[in-house]
């Protein structure tokens, strides 16, 4: 099994989930509305992190198993069920690991902002295509990879206005950002292109049904005004052929 550094970092990282404004106020309700109504479905939460996501699918009503690297982090979750029991089942895997998955146990998966965390994206793709029923459906969101390339940075122009200056987009590869504060200065990412995502996702038999790109609203809108002029996160639904 591969390191993860999250594991370092669960308890801050718990923290930062529960505040920030960004993933409350501007990612979830997109989310919601991409994923529609899972009461009674079989949902498995990839990449799950500390069950944020896991808790609100089963909350709707969703029969659901959480599966994370980080053992930290399976901890908090783990310990958010034995608190408030939700009938949530968590297992430790490797995304990267497709073998390691029952096939076809699935009627949906989401995967919340881990892509950019996993260096085999072929392979997690892969896992997701064998974790699915066929015509499994599949939601996942990521940092929008067109501008959050690595080196991209906010200037003010001449005239006042506030614009996102991108470099480096065609170089992929692993990269930490020297903004301190937030995850990917802690832990890394991944930088791809939108078209290798686009091109993995359908090497492994998805359909393409919707992307999202989420404006800021309330507090993220005034913490950082250029999440007003393009978008930080980027949300696709695509279903198994
Ligand atoms: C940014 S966190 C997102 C966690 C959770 N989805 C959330 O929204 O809070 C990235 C997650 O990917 C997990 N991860 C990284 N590599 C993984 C792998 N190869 N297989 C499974 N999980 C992995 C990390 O442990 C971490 O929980």
């Amino acid at each position: 099994m591969s390191h993860t550094s999250y594991n370092d970092i669960a308890g801050w990282y718990d923290q930062y989930i529960r505040e920030s404004p960004l993933y409350r106020g501007v990612f979830l309700p997109q989310f919601w509305d991409l994923l529609g109504d899972v009461e009674g479905q079989t949902v498995c939460d990839l990449a799950c992190g500390q069950g944020w996501i896991a808790r609100e699918l089963a909350r709707r009503g969703a029969h659901v198993t959480g599966i994370d690297l980080a053992e930290n982090l399976l901890a908090l979750a783990k310990r958010a069920e034995e608190q408030k029991p939700l009938g949530i089942v968590y297992l430790q895997g490797d995304a990267q690991n497709p073998q390691a998955f029952i096939k076809g146990s699935f009627d949906g998966l989401v995967c919340v902002l881990s892509l950019m965390d996993i260096a085999d994206l072929q392979a997690v793709f892969q896992t997701m295509q064998r974790m699915l029923k066929p015509g499994g459906w599949l939601v996942f969101a990521i940092t929008h990879p067109c501008f959050q390339a690595p080196h991209a940075q906010w200037i003010t122009t001449d005239s006042g206005e506030v614009a996102r200056v991108v470099r480096g987009y065609f170089k992929e590869g692993f990269w930490m950002t020297a903004t301190p504060g937030g995850v990917r200065s802690r832990v890394g990412a991944h930088h791809r292109m939108l078209s290798t995502y686009l091109n993995a996702l359908v090497a492994a038999n998805f359909t393409l049904e919707q992307m999202l790109e989420p404006m800021a609203t309330g507090e993220r809108a005034r913490q950082v005004p250029g999440d007003c002029e393009v978008p930080s996160l980027l949300l696709i639904r695509a279903h198994l052929l």
